[in-house]
């Protein structure tokens, strides 16, 4: 593909020649004559290298390379300057330009000098396609994992995408699975709808009518016709939420609708078909509603075709870090940086076992980066549940290889330090001072670790 490259220059007869110089079928070349009208230009299309002067009417080169590294855009700067000028030069070059070029330009040294720019920043776009990859393969329908059991639920609905059959996706509360529901749909056709409903909002009359639709005055405030939500999800998708919750009679319901494909309106006859694909969700494990007699058998192996199960964040906790920089870029303030996370807020994060799984995760964040103040959320701004939660209530952490050996180190280290301070804490009924001797550490040393990790003596204390 033919490159491009920008000069910024105000002195026509400059660009004229670099134009001449630089000009061929690899390279196409553009020309303006002052800084915002560069930042205009790289701001509507891609360049690969930018020649500019440094001193110019309005916006100068120095501000041009300032601005390019504050917007982080893509371009590798060289810049042309008077002979003599060394110190403007270093400080180009301090700012993030590439190179730099003297006038009067010598035509050899310029093509020297383009081709390592050149070079250059065929090895950094290459990065940036590698790291854009990376970005995908960590992300479906913008569902974000690296772990390799979502990879396989991944994998499995790509799979399944242009098939009609029922799948049933179980999960904890939080752990993704309406968004599991739309990648389904949208990983196939795309034909049709997708329709959802929450089967547990709404009591069973409503349920029906919602459904399947209801003739007008089949019930006192039924005042017209009615599609219901598997009408109006024909040729598309119906994701029933919350299937676990609903009733014995319900249950007889979609039973025929899943046999027949086939259904009436409430107060109607006409037999209405559909053909659709049927995604049902749950937090419950609907083989032990079945145990006990709770859901219909048949009924679960009617929806049982494809099973999803959604593994706890507990279980994939090398998605963590990846889901609170997600989270850190959704929540950041407009025109802001996205907050950093400090390396014991990381750690405290990683070792919470999140009963709310990712919702809880992304609440957290949420609140994390409204209410923190400087740059970085530090684990006084998480919730107090996920800084001092119990040593006994962390999972072991699983090792990944993404984090250097001593993070893991630090960590069980903490781990180690909490429990006998605990245990030393129960042992001197909850006197400081016993406590240090016990632990052979200073009475200064245990007074910071007990309120480093949160802990409360008090319990510990003789009534
Ligand atoms: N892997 C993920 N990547 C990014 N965001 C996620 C991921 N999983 C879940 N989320 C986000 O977490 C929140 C909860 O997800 P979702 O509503 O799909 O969970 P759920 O399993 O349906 O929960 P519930 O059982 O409470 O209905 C949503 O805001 C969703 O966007
Ligand atoms: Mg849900």
């Amino acid at each position: 593909m033919r490159k491009k490259l920008l000069i910024v220059d105000d002195d026509p007869q400059g660009s004229a020649q670099l134009r001449r110089l630089l000009e061929s079928e690899e390279l196409s070349v553009e020309v303006v004559d002052n800084g915002q009208d560069a930042l205009a230009a790289l701001a509507s299309s891609d360049y690969s290298i930018l020649i500019t002067d440094l001193r110019m009417p309005g916006m100068g080169g120095m501000d041009l390379i300032r601005e390019i590294a504050a917007r982080r855009l893509t371009v590798t700067v060289i810049v042309t300057t008077a002979f003599g000028s060394i110190d403007r030069v270093v400080e180009a070059m301090r700012l993030g330009a590439y190179d730099f070029l003297t006038k009067p330009i010598d035509p050899t040294y310029l093509r020297l000098v383009m081709d390592r720019a050149l070079k250059k920043r065929e090895l950094q776009d290459e990065v940036l396609s590698l790291r854009q990859r990376l970005k995908e393969n960590f992300a479906f329908h913008s569902i974000i994992s690296k772990n390799k059991r979502m990879h396989e639920l991944f994998e499995l609905i790509r799979h399944i995408a242009g098939t009609k059959s029922t799948v049933l996706i179980e999960g904890e509360t939080g752990t993704g699975k309406e968004l599991i529901a739309k990648a389904i749909h949208y990983a196939g056709e795309g034909r049709g709808n997708l329709v959802a409903v929450n089967c547990a909002a709404l009591p069973e009359t409503l349920l029906e009518s919602e459904l399947f639709g209801h003739e007008k005055g089949s019930f006192t405030s039924a005042d017209s016709r009615r599609k219901g939500r598997f009408e109006l999800a024909d040729k598309g998708t119906i994701f029933l939420d919350e299937i676990g919750d609903i009733s014995k009679a319900m249950q007889a319901k979609l039973l025929r609708v899943l046999q027949e494909k086939n259904f009436e309106r409430v107060g109607g006859h006409e037999c209405i078909e559909v053909d659709l694909r049927v995604v049902a969700a749950t937090n419950k494990s609907l083989e032990r509603e079945v145990g006990l007699s709770k859901f219909r058998e048949d009924l679960f192996y009617r929806l049982n075709v494809i099973k999803i199960e959604l593994p706890p964040l507990r279980e994939r906790t090398e998605d963590i870090p990846l889901l609170v920089t997600h989270f850190l870029q959704k929540y950041a303030r407009p025109n802001e940086p996205p907050k950093k996370v400090s390396p014991e807020a990381m750690d405290r994060m990683l070792n919470y076992s999140w009963p709310g799984n990712i919702r809880q995760l992304e609440n957290a964040i949420e609140r994390a980066a409204v209410t923190t103040v400087g740059d970085t959320i530090n684990a006084d701004n998480l919730p107090h549940q996920v800084v001092g939660a119990p040593v006994e209530e962390k999972p072991k952490f699983e090792i990944d290889l993404d984090h250097p050996l001593p993070h893991y180190l630090k960590i069980a280290t903490e781990q180690i330090e909490k429990e006998y301070i605990l245990k030393a804490l129960e042992k001197s009924r909850g006197n400081v001072g016993r406590c240090a001797e016990l632990c052979g550490l200073s009475r200064r040393s245990i007074s910071g670790k007990i309120s480093q990790y949160t802990i409360d003596k008090y319990p510990f204390k003789a009534s």
